[in-house]
């Protein structure tokens, strides 16, 4: 499949992954922490939300909306006190649809040991223009061949995605014709 497959706008000039890839750092403080005392799994995704949206709105040149976030794992606990680093990338681009790519890492904040992997999640971001409506957003253009394995990871997801929310759509609609529900 080409770019031009996906319904990519060919006046618009695609962007390398590097042109928009970020990474958001932040020290957990006991403000984070769960009733456990670890840190909430939902500060964590707001970091991964923040980093990937900076992400969009730079790929995209524009204002940039969460339609999805799927796959989030937590590999390991956060503890107040470490060091937590988000770093987002675009994996894959549709029309006006964009895969953004997370990782987590911890390590302390005072202690020079390396970081380790905690955390991952994908997310699908729709650009869109100053009336909320999606608009064409530039092909992602993968530069190494990590990148060309996520892009080609990212059309996997998507694939599923489409068919999952089809398969759903049919379901309700065959059960409303039924009387099954209303
Ligand atoms: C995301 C949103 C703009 C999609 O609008 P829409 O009218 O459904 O438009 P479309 O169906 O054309 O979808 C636009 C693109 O997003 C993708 N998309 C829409 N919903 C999706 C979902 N749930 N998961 C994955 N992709 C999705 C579509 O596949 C399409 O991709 P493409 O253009 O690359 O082919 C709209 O649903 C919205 O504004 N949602 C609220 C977003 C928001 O407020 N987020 C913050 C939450 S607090």
């Amino acid at each position: 499949m080409t770019i031009l497959d996906r319904g990519a706008d060919p006046e618009i000039a695609g962007k390398p992954t590097s042109a928009s890839r970020t990474t958001l750092s932040h020290i957990m403080t006991g403000n984070d922490t769960n009733l456990l005392g670890t840190v909430h799994g939902g500060v964590i995704m707001k970091l991964v939300d923040d980093a990937a949206g900076a992400v969009a709105g730079r790929h995209s040149g524009g204002p940039a909306v969460t339609a999805s976030m799927d796959e989030m794992a937590f590999l390991e606990p956060v503890r107040v006190g470490d060091l937590v680093h988000v770093k987002a990338q675009v994996n894959w681009t549709g029309r006006s649809s964009m895969e953004i790519g997370v990782r987590v890492l911890a390590e302390r904040w005072n202690e020079s040991t390396p970081a380790t992997q905690v955390g991952s999640a994908y997310l699908v971001f729709a650009a869109v223009d100053e009336d909320g409506r999606p608009r064409r957003v530039p092909q992602v253009m993968p530069e190494t061949e990590k990148d060309r394995r996520r892009y080609q990871e990212a059309q996997i997801r998507r694939t599923h995605r489409l068919a999952r929310r089809r398969a759903i759509m049919e379901l309700r609609e065959k059960r409303v014709a039924e009387g099954l529900d209303d």
